[in-house]
């Protein structure tokens, strides 16, 4: 499909889906090399990383531990500023060394606001993976350890991403273009 329609706006293949798995692919092997001996706890935030957490752990393919959180801060195709925590990390996580798994970081807000939390809470260190990343858009001091692929600011749907909770399921990544 090179065109899909959610609610009252347009939008055309961007990425497909095996270039983002080629992505992931190349970000295990890049945590493979630096968790070793380290026993960390992969954290995937939902909604919006359910897919790449799959994709990621699998290509991983080894007994690493895994939990979820989840946050919000967008509202329509804007991040509001401000983040809910709606599910924390139920885990012991003091001492551990804690790897975020993000579909995508926009103004960073999320991710600067969680990796502090998850700090002050006793977490020895705290590494932030995501899937996508643009760079552009970044309002506070973040950087990501462990990157996908870098994007210019445009709003995009699919492979986990969501317009008002329509279009996560798609594989491949379409950009709004009205
Ligand atoms: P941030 O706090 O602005 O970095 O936003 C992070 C969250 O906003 C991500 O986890 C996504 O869920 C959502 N988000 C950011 N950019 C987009 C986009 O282009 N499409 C859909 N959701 C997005
Ligand atoms: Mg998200």
């Amino acid at each position: 499909m090179d065109k899909i329609r959610l609610k009252d706006k347009e939008f055309s293949l961007f990425i497909p889906e095996a270039e983002i798995l080629d992505a992931v692919g190349r970000m295990a092997l890049q945590l493979k090399v630096d968790m070793e001996g380290k026993n960390p706890l992969f954290v995937g935030i939902l909604n919006g990383a359910f897919m790449f957490v799959a994709d990621l752990m699998r290509a991983l393919d080894a007994p690493y531990e895994l939990t979820f959180a989840r946050y919000s801060s967008y509202q329509d195709t804007a991040s509001t500023g401000k983040v809910n925590e709606i599910m924390p990390v139920r885990a012991d996580i003091r001492g551990r060394t804690l790897v975020l798994l993000e579909d995508i970081i926009d103004t960073g807000i999320t991710m600067c606001f969680v990796r502090r939390r998850l700090l002050d809470e006793g977490a020895a260190e705290v590494r932030i993976a995501s899937m996508l990343f643009k760079p552009d858009s970044l309002r506070c001091d973040l950087r990501p350890d462990y990157v996908g692929l870098v994007l210019p600011g445009d709003f995009i749907v699919g492979h986990g991403l969501d317009y008002e909770g329509l279009g996560r399921s798609y594989r491949d990544i379409y950009k709004l273009v009205r």
